[in-house]
């Protein structure tokens, strides 16, 4: 009797450990299902925030109808260019927008190609380069959809009616903001983009005066007209492009620096680089600016910029830059990043040698000038820049040499 109650209770004691057994992973179970649950509930959130983030990078297909309800049917004109007119438009009573109007009709063959294009430039986002919210491709209407910058472009601050409001230091820091921009374009993004137009009607200022590049990517979107140079393939504008866009030279992110450096003279001066009412010597501002380095004195060039003396270092600085900038041959030019530096004088920036010497005598440019072995240059130039003649860089320069 004691032998068969030990048996059942022995039994018992585990067929009780089995049931708590089986309870606890039960339980472990459950709650590594729960735990699981709550991880790719976890995951779909952020997969779908990570898909609603994507979606919102890419630019937004508008309708024409969409666009003529936002801009009052193109009404309120902020100006026109190469590409054709900008409106002033609103979306929900909240968002303005710059559209964009382009020239000439949407041919469906190409539509692939445009919002390839347009897909890239939607999706560059820096600081200092204006946003592309989206974009319209119909038979009757092929437009761009920009952030809206409230103080238009720049060139209104230097050369119109607005040219006090904006003081040196304010300009500076516009010049070195526009650098980030175009380095940016240049070296940080996937694929390179050259921007091919840069001057003061694409620099565009938003309501705190932070300047932002307009118009990136669209070289390669439309043929300019009207103001934009034919010539070789419809690039750059006159007074801005670089030699090598005027010549069956390669052309490369280097015609963007030498666009900048024009830029920057014209930041330094408050004027327009070529002003045929000025005395002659001053008429091309940049030689002008080179000969007041030549003989190593800024003082004219203080007073007639009307640039307080406590600048006289960070000008000096920007016309050096300037100088790099614009030299004839593209290798010898630095990168934007580097630009960048000497702005901010964050580098010494050697002695420049003379830009402009080409278009006055009969030049051999040197293959191993001592500058072309400065810190900033890249590696052995794709093209071969000696000349034995004469060579004017542009039409407008050639101009304006001839009449020196
Ligand atoms: N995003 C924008 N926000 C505000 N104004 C703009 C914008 N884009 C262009 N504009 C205005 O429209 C003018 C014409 O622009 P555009 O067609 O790019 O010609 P361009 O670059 O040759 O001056 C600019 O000079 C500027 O005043
Ligand atoms: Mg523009």
């Amino acid at each position: 009797m004691s032998s068969s109650s030990g048996v059942i209770s022995t039994v018992i004691v585990i067929v009780m450990v089995l049931v708590i057994m089986i309870v606890i992973g039960l339980r472990r179970r459950a709650e590594a299902i729960r735990n699981n649950a709550h991880l790719s509930e976890f995951l779909t959130t952020t997969m779908d925030k990570f898909l609603h983030d994507m979606a919102k990078e890419k630019p937004i297909r508008f309708t024409s109808q969409q666009l003529r309800i936002a801009t009052d049917n193109f009404t309120n004109l902020l100006g026109s260019g190469g590409f054709g007119a900008v409106y002033k438009g609103v979306f929900n009573n909240e968002t303005t927008v710059a559209v964009k109007v382009l020239n000439g009709t949407s041919d469906k063959r190409i539509e692939q190609q445009f919002m390839a294009e347009v897909g890239t430039i939607g999706r560059v986002h820096h600081f200092n380069l204006v946003r592309l919210y989206g974009f319209c491709f119909e038979r009757n209407l092929r437009a761009l959809v920009y952030e809206y910058m409230m103080n238009g472009s720049l060139d209104k601050f230097l050369f119109g009616e607005q040219k006090i409001l904006l003081g040196f230091e304010k300009l500076h820091e516009i010049a070195i903001a526009t650098a980030k921009g175009i380095a940016y374009l240049h070296e940080e993004c996937q694929h390179r983009i050259i921007h091919y137009d840069i001057k003061p009607g694409n620099i565009l200022l938003d309501a705190n005066f932070f300047p932002k590049v307009a118009d990136f990517g669209l070289a390669k979107l439309c043929n300019r007209e009207n103001t934009h140079v034919t010539m070789t393939g419809g690039r750059g504008t006159p007074g801005y492009a670089a030699p090598e866009l005027w010549m069956p030279y390669p052309v490369t992110h280097k015609c963007d620096v030498y666009s900048f450096g024009m830029l920057l003279f014209e930041i330094i001066g408050r004027r327009r680089n070529l002003d045929t009412e000025l005395p002659e010597s001053q008429e091309w501002f940049p030689r002008w600016v080179w000969s007041n380095i030549e003989n190593g004195d800024l003082g004219q060039l203080m007073e007639v910029c009307k640039i307080d003396d406590k600048n006289r270092e960070t000008t000096e600085r920007t016309i050096k830059t300037a100088l790099w900038c614009v030299q004839y041959r593209p290798e010898l030019r630095p990168l934007m990043s580097m630009v960048v530096k000497m702005l901010e004088g964050a580098v010494e920036i050697p002695a420049p040698s003379n830009p402009f010497g080409h278009l006055l005598v009969e030049t051999q440019i040197p293959n191993n000038s001592i500058f072309a072995n400065t810190t900033w240059t890249e590696s052995k130039s794709t093209s071969d820049l000696t000349e034995s003649k004469l060579i004017c860089a542009t039409p407008e320069i050639e101009a304006a040499c001839s009449s020196a």
